[in-house]
């Protein structure tokens, strides 16, 4: 199987989570990076109203994988603007994907997960399990933090992967 881990990340902890996944799944990683940086009340104004995040050219086809892990954090409620622009161009068709969402809210963020489900069915896809991982607005999130919430989530879904 060929995994595919596609994310943004403003502040580094969806990286992080991110980048365990890429290890544990010997997945290919692909950061959205925006085309200019935006501050947070931008972020946060343009997340809350659903825009799409003006991101670079990515180098990847979802075509050459088989299950696609889709990181964000959680802007004002919502996924962050530069995953709008990405599942907006994505054609999901026989993938199976995995979504991993951080934010500093300890609770689980389910209508960013509905969200973005109902957006990866309408274009064919289907999800697998999501991900929720808590962070700190001051600490970064370090990768040993990240090791065995990822592992645990690998591990279970491991049949499809
Ligand atoms: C613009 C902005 C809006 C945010 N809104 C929320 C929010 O609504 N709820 C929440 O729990 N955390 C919120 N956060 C915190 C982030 O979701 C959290 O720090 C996340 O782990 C950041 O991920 P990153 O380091 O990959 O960018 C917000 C952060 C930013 C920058």
């Amino acid at each position: 199987m060929k995994n595919l881990v596609v994310y943004y990340s403003k502040s580094g902890n969806t990286e992080t989570i991110a980048q365990e996944i890429s290890k544990a799944v010997e997945g290919e990683l692909k950061k959205i990076e925006l085309i200019k940086d935006i501050s947070f009340g931008w972020a946060a104004f343009t997340s809350l109203l659903g825009l799409n995040g003006k991101i670079k050219n990515v180098d990847f086809n979802v075509k050459d994988y088989d299950n696609i892990f889709i990181g964000s954090p959680v802007w004002a409620g919502k996924n962050a603007t530069p995953i709008n622009t990405l599942l907006n161009n994505i054609d999901f068709t026989g993938k199976n994907v995995f979504v991993f969402i951080t934010q500093a809210d300890n609770k689980t963020p389910n209508t960013v997960f509905e969200s973005i489900a109902a957006r990866v069915k309408a274009k064919g896809g289907k999800i697998i399990d999501n991900l929720f991982i808590q962070t700190e607005m001051k600490s970064p999130l370090t990768p040993g933090q990240a090791t065995a919430p990822v592992a645990d989530w690998i591990n279970k879904n491991s049949k499809f992967l």
